[in-house]
């Protein structure tokens, strides 16, 4: 049997997937299985910082591997604690505790029962401080928490009864964002720079308006750096990169961390800020998996790694190439470029690809059109919303990949606008 044909019969068929299946990685590039290479922008939605395979994480997972894969956390784990360490001391510069988990949901869900912890703790379950608001096109993971905090219907739709609890409001509105705060609020919860939602960054004002209503009303504020942590804002923190400069400055009371955090390693984590901490303590939260030896030892060599070998540096430098690149481009595909550091969205012209031979009848949405057509070029990239090409390369991308990158994209948009000529023309 094939792959895809093993896949239909026995894989729950819950993804929507390309009929293209992954064997090899190296670096910057992925194979399939006919060997055919792509040059990975996509690293698994922004997981693989360090790109494939990297030697740090081979190395680390010998190591470690042949020491102690797992022990429960009924013990002490020695790599867990120095990945706390390194979150407290170099990620965040900041005293505070931190949980380990699988994943970017469960990271979410922890910070919820640890805002609604916090405030039974502090108030008493009368007072129904229990409320988050979350903001409109967000993403905050598949668990019944994350549904329920995600602000688009779409991933809502059947699962009723939903935790309840959450109010949505207008990303970067601040008016209504003051109009849904009450006593009743636990917390606010947002996306510095939101990814699925189509590479939207929070205002300095949005966030500054949040930090106030959190003095105002003692409840957290909570950020889900799912995406953008771990290095890829180019700094550790994304919403420092998006407040530098700004004027403003705010500092989060939690923040949470999956994707690029184990470079490919399956680990989600949060941090919590001493005062918040504290609610969450023995027998009230806790993951089976949470921190092993193996996944501690493995994030803390890839988190090690970016450091050491300057990719934060290098994220910067590379976004400068490209925008420096894309400033100098004309095509009528493209309205703009969005994002910070390495999670960029090229955002893409409903009405140009309209006539765009093949587009309508593909019945896919622009995004999805032309990262099939990249795909097909030998480049992954991901769409972000109907709209959104988004670039995710690994945070230690080399000049070379790049230009390629920058070299595939525009010729298959060339393509498009050149065969769209023709068949004006004709
Ligand atoms: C911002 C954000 N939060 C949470 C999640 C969910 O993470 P996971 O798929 O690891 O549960 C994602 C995944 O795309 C995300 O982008």
């Amino acid at each position: 049997m094939t792959t895809s044909e093993l896949t239909e019969q026995f894989v729950l068929g819950n993804y929507g997937r390309f009929p293209i299946a992954m064997v090899r990685g190296e670096g910057g590039y992925i194979f399939d299985e006919d060997g055919k290479r792509y040059l990975d922008f996509a690293t698994g939605i922004a997981v693989c910082s360090l790109g494939h395979c990297p030697e740090v994480m081979q190395e680390a997972l010998r190591s470690q591997g042949g020491k102690l894969i797992h022990c429960s956390n009924l013990y002490l784990i020695r790599e867990q604690a120095e990945l706390a360490q390194f979150v407290v001391e170099t990620m965040m510069e900041r005293p505070g505790k931190v949980f380990f988990c699988n994943s970017g949901a469960e990271a979410n869900d922890g910070l919820i029962k640890l805002a609604r912890k916090r405030a039974f703790d502090k108030y008493g379950s009368e007072a129904g401080k229990n409320e988050i608001i979350t903001c409109k096109q967000s993403f905050h993971g598949r668990t019944l928490g994350g549904i329920a905090a995600t602000g688009q219907e779409k991933v809502k739709i059947g699962f009723d009864p939903l935790l309840p609890g959450f109010l949505h409001v207008p990303f970067n509105d601040q008016e209504v964002l003051r109009q849904a705060v009450s006593e009743k609020t636990a917390a606010i919860l947002f996306e510095p720079i939101q990814g699925e939602g189509g590479i939207n960054p929070a205002t300095p004002e949005f966030m500054a308006c949040a930090a106030e209503l959190r003095e105002k009303y003692d409840l957290l504020l909570m950020f889900d750096e799912v995406q953008v942590g771990s290095g890829r804002s180019g700094d550790w923190c994304g919403w420092r990169t998006i407040l530098k400069g700004s004027g403003v400055d705010v500092e989060p009371d939690a923040v949470s961390w999956a994707k690029g955090f184990g470079g490919g390693f399956p680990i989600g984590s949060f941090w919590a800020g001493d005062e918040c901490a504290s609610a969450l303590g023995p027998g009230t939260h806790g993951s089976t998996f949470g921190g092993t030896p193996l996944g501690s030892a493995v994030s803390l060599a890839v988190l090690r790694e970016i450091e050491r070998s300057g990719s934060l540096e290098n994220v910067k430098r590379q976004e400068g190439r490209i925008r420096a690149a894309v400033e100098k481009w004309n095509s009528p595909l493209i309205r703009s470029l969005r994002g910070i550091g390495l999670m960029l969205g090229f955002v893409v012209d409903e009405a140009a690809m309209n006539s765009v031979p093949g587009f309508s009848e593909s019945g896919k949405t622009p995004a999805l059109f032309i990262v099939s057509a990249l795909m097909e070029a030998g480049m992954l990239t991901v769409p972000a919303g109907p709209d959104v090409v988004r670039w995710l390369p690994r945070l230690n991308v080399t000049d070379e990949e790049v230009d390629e990158g920058l070299a595939l994209f525009t010729a298959a948009l060339d393509v498009m606008v050149e065969t769209t000529a023709k068949e004006q023309k004709q």
